[in-house]
């Protein structure tokens, strides 16, 4: 942890100090991702359970900043099964985006990186870690096997080139090999049917800046179901969008996710998204995953105090309230955690004493049901796997 003067600025002197030992750190780690011609001995693994296409396991990604390390990602671990959808909910600034950009290796690099943890990609015949595969090796599985859509479409798609170019541009590169041009075009074409939208040979051919928020974000879903991936990762995918047209895009995930046979993690601040789409939900608050567990679990049991402050603070149709709820307080700054429960300074349903003590460790209330909270020590049970974690 960097000095800081009694002001809380750091000196000139002390960021420069802190720049140069932060670039010592990046460049072994840059290392590492820019070797060529690595064997695979070196990134494949095995998956802890085969049925899983994702398993994230005790994750730590960092970004070296000149004003200190900000722990964005601290102890991160969940599974996604095959053809299951996984939602992560939190508020802003929780650490969703990072954990999902630690998985497609698109991390604001050199800064950010990947300190420790695994993440183990099913991808059928081979299992890869991708904290350990390089970069070269990365780029053909993201699109082929696992891909990403985000919040905002325009910083996605180019500008300047016209849709159908940029389809087929993600088809070229990942089947270019056995396809002809009009084959790909009409592949490009078929993909924009398959999103719902109906002009798709005048689509085809316009600028994303002709198209409407809604549509661009159907585009983005072309692009990335383009290549039939095993897992998407929807980054608030909805956010950006009105009710209506939020509807419609996730009646569209549901409906491609069963054409396709993937799975899904959808990452939003939302809980109405994740009780229409989630069959499991991860909640995470300052970094670090709080609870876990089925939909019907997180929804009907909630357990630790942030779940139930989110489930509070979500407006429902037909209830009459003077004031949303909103959970007093603020996240802790991910440069200076404290050592003790992330929640413990917002937190209404202190237990006792113990939450001042060390980081509450993760206690199984079912075999999928976990919560790191201190009020549930003592009603641990078998997780299903034979002895306590
Ligand atoms: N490029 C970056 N440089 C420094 N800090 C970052 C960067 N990207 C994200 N962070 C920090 O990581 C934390 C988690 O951010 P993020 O994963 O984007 O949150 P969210 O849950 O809203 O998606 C935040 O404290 C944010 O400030
Ligand atoms: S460990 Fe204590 S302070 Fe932390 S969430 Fe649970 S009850 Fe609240
Ligand atoms: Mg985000």
């Amino acid at each position: 942890m960097a000095k800081k003067k009694e002001t809380g600025y750091l000196s000139a002197k002390e960021s420069r100090r802190i720049a140069k030992a932060n670039r010592k750190i990046t460049d072994e780690f840059e290392k590492k991702y820019k070797r060529k011609n690595v064997p695979e001995s070196e990134y494949l693994t095995e998956m802890h359970d085969k049925s899983n296409v994702l398993e994230i396991d005790d994750l730590h990604t960092y970004f070296f900043t000149d004003v200190g390390t900000s722990k964005a990602v601290d102890g991160v671990s969940f599974e996604v099964p095959q053809g299951k959808t996984v939602g992560v909910v939190g508020e802003s600034g929780c650490g969703k985006s990072v954990t999902s950009l630690s998985v497609m290796q698109l991390l604001q690099r050199p800064q950010g990186q990947i300190v420790s943890g695994s993440i183990r990609l099913n991808l059928g015949d081979k299992a890869y870690d991708v904290t350990n595969t390089p970069i070269e090796v990365m780029q053909k599985l993201r699109g082929n096997f696992v891909s990403m859509v985000f919040q905002e479409p325009m910083t996605s798609l180019n500008p300047v080139f016209r849709i159908g170019d940029q389809i087929d541009e993600v088809i070229e590169l990942h089947e270019g090999q056995h396809m002809t041009k009009e084959e790909i075009k009409a592949r490009s074409i078929e993909m924009l049917e398959l999103v719902g939208i109906a002009n798709s040979e005048g689509v085809y051919k316009m600028y994303p800046h002709e198209l409407s928020g809604g549509m661009r974000q159907r585009v983005m879903i072309a692009i990335a179901l383009a290549c039939s991936p095993r897992l998407i990762i929807a980054d608030e995918p909805t956010t950006a969008l009105d009710v209506t047209i939020q509807a419609q895009i996730l009646d569209l995930f549901r409906s491609l996710k069963d054409r396709i046979n993937s799975s899904i993690m959808i990452i939003t601040h939302d809980l109405g998204v994740i009780a229409e789409m989630a069959d499991y939900v991860v909640v995470m608050y300052a970094g670090r995953v709080v609870e876990k567990g089925t939909a019907e679990e997180i929804f009907a049991h909630p357990a630790h105090p942030y779940t139930i402050g989110l489930m509070a603070s979500k407006p429902v149709v037909g209830k009459k309230v003077d004031k949303l709820y909103s959970i007093p307080g603020k996240v802790p700054n991910p440069i200076n955690m404290p050592d003790y429960c992330y929640f413990r300074d917002r937190c209404e349903m202190k237990c006792g004493p113990e939450c001042d003590g060390e980081y509450p460790h993760e206690i199984s209330l079912s075999p999928t049901h976990k919560v790191s909270c201190y009020r549930f020590y003592g009603q641990q049970v078998s997780d299903g796997k034979g002895g306590e974690q």
